[in-house]
């Protein structure tokens, strides 16, 4: 989406691009009195569109639609505390799938919320795959079981697996995978995996984070490579499907210790 310039005609001369912008990209030019876009070190925020009250940023196309607001910009007008605070706290790590398929729109929904996730110097790089194939996730299953360290899990999941189990993937019927070139991008992966996983709440589904996978396959590149193609870094690894399972309420959580300075 680089930003091609201002739409002199529709700019008011209000500033709020100079004063938002975190990467100082605007100011003014004092000979022609208006204000002027640079486009050196822009990271492409975006924040000059949405607080330009003339819609007069001139910028690419990025494969989105603008999303105007209905109402105000104020959040609460979309969802309340109280919602929200009952979503992070319904939410559960799901271990237990139907074998029911997730159709491809609801997938594409999902990633989709993980593409508005903010990301350190708004780097764009995360890619995600998709694995569907019942064989594939077994094939993944057992190769990490293999390397596993530990001889006693090791054994405990093989026999979990005669049995027909998935001690790894827990029988979900798709496993996503955040990777990117760039290694620094893993915090970035993690708050884009926790938008995808609440917005598959909302659409019913389950998830879990699988840190067994996300290790062995960034500890065993080969096998990374061999069976999901990825060359680059793994970042993040998750479960997805409809529950078997239903919860009936939210467990206590400790609190956050708290410590103030003044
Ligand atoms: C970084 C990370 C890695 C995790 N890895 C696994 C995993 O490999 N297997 C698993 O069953 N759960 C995994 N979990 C889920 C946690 O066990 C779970 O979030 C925690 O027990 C709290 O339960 P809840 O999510 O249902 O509230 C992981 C969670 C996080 C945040």
């Amino acid at each position: 989406m680089p930003i091609i310039g201002i739409d002199i005609k529709k700019c008011s001369n209000c500033q709020a691009c100079i004063k938002d912008c975190p990467t100082r990209n605007f100011s003014i030019d004092d000979s022609q009195k208006k204000v002027v876009f640079n486009e050196s070190n822009c990271i492409l925020c975006g924040h000059c569109i949405s607080v330009c009250p003339e819609n007069a940023i001139i910028h690419e196309d990025m494969e989105d639609e603008i999303l105007e607001f209905e109402l105000s910009q104020d959040s609460s007008t979309y969802i309340s505390f109280e919602s929200i605070h009952k979503l992070f706290r319904v939410k559960r790590s799901v271990r237990q799938y139907s074998s029911e398929k997730v159709s491809e729109e609801s997938i594409k929904r999902i990633i989709n919320s993980m593409r508005y996730a903010p990301t350190g110097g708004n780097m764009r790089n995360l890619k995600c795959l998709v694995i569907s194939s019942k064989e594939r996730i077994n094939h993944l299953t057992d190769s990490i079981i293999n390397v596993l360290e530990s001889s006693d899990t090791r054994e405990l999941f093989k026999s979990s697996r005669e049995k027909g189990y998935d001690p790894i993937f827990y029988n979900a019927p798709h496993v996503l995978i955040i990777y990117s070139k760039n290694p620094w991008d893993t915090r970035n992966s993690t708050i884009a995996m926790t938008y995808g996983m609440l917005s598959a709440e909302t659409l019913g589904l389950g998830s879990c984070w699988i840190g067994y996978a996300h290790g062995i396959l960034t500890d065993f590149p080969h096998i990374c490579k061999d069976l999901t193609g990825i060359e680059t870094y793994v970042l993040g690894v998750m479960t997805l499907g409809y529950p078997s399972v239903k919860y009936f309420r939210a467990p206590p959580r400790p609190p956050i210790q708290v410590r103030e300075i003044n």
